[in-house]
């Protein structure tokens, strides 16, 4: 069955970091979360006030961050000694698992920064795993080439049969980046239990087989319906989006702050473990 747009959500601006200025898509009161997706943050700027105070050292447990960058550069440093730099097309896919403490600051003064942030949940019995990365450059990222449009491959395998070189069995995501020339379409297989969003980042995206508000619009999210196809196309100018699906956990999720869990005592072990420099 064809997945049609359930809803379009506008990002929600705010700020988070030591001042950093972006979009909340997913992880605000129009959208709480979309399972397994905890957070989605768009950050789009060439003013550097907007973003050179960066992400001072902070923890995280129970679930993953993954920073995918389009235009800019990105020092990360963390408590185990791990430190790099994420550049244009890059992406980090970092499992903090039962806890890590890390910086992500921009190694630029001046110039566009532009990326996401996503947070993908941990089931239960993962959350205390130790922490891990998943990290690959733009050549190190496929790129698909169809009748107009390219695709480039993150996570999952397409029905064209690429992989992309992250890896995740706990929830078996798909995190495609994909640009379509103008009027042309895109089709994909989705796992029909999946939950699925499209991010507008650029152009026009048409969504065949529904009926009206049928238009993905730049900065736009739309959650899809259950389906295991889906099948857009192109407006005037072109588009490009990012697609995004994954497998919902369905179960308890208990949230504070960088703090992911399923019960409240989970999370104050989690406060008290950081507070006491146990992670
Ligand atoms: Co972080």
């Amino acid at each position: 069955m064809q997945r049609t747009i359930r809803q379009i959500i506008k990002g929600m601006p705010a700020t988070d970091g030591a001042g950093v200025e972006l979009v909340r898509m997913i992880g605000q009161p129009a959208l709480s979360m979309l399972d397994p997706f905890l957070l989605l943050d768009a950050f789009r700027s060439d003013d550097p006030d907007d973003y050179i105070a960066g992400f001072p050292p902070h923890p995280h447990r129970g679930f993953e961050t993954v920073t995918y960058l389009l235009n800019g550069r990105m020092r990360h440093q963390d408590n185990t000694g791990r430190e790099g730099v994420i550049e244009p097309g890059g992406i980090q896919w970092m499992t903090a698992g039962r806890g890590i403490i890390h910086s992500e600051m921009p190694e630029q003064e001046d110039g566009l920064l532009e990326g996401f942030q996503l947070w993908v949940n941990l089931p239960a019995d993962h959350k205390m795993d130790q922490p891990g990365y998943q990290e690959y450059s733009a050549e190190q990222i496929p790129l698909e080439t169809r009748e107009g449009a390219s695709v480039r491959v993150i996570t999952g395998t397409t029905s064209h049969g690429t992989s992309g070189p992250v890896v995740q069995p706990l929830t078996e995501p798909l995190y495609l980046d994909v640009s379509l020339a103008p009027g042309k379409t895109f089709s994909e297989n989705l796992d029909d239990e999946h939950n699925a969003f499209i991010y507008g980042i650029d152009g026009e995206t048409l969504m065949d087989h529904t009926p009206e508000s049928a238009t993905i619009g730049k900065d736009q999210l739309a959650i899809l319906t259950r389906g295991d196809e889906i099948r857009v196309t192109a407006g005037a100018n072109g588009s490009r989006f990012l697609l995004i699906s994954g497998k919902p956990l369905r179960e308890a999720v208990v949230r504070g702050g960088p703090f992911v869990m399923n019960s409240q005592q989970q999370l104050r072990q989690a406060v008290a473990d950081y507070q006491s420099g146990n992670f």
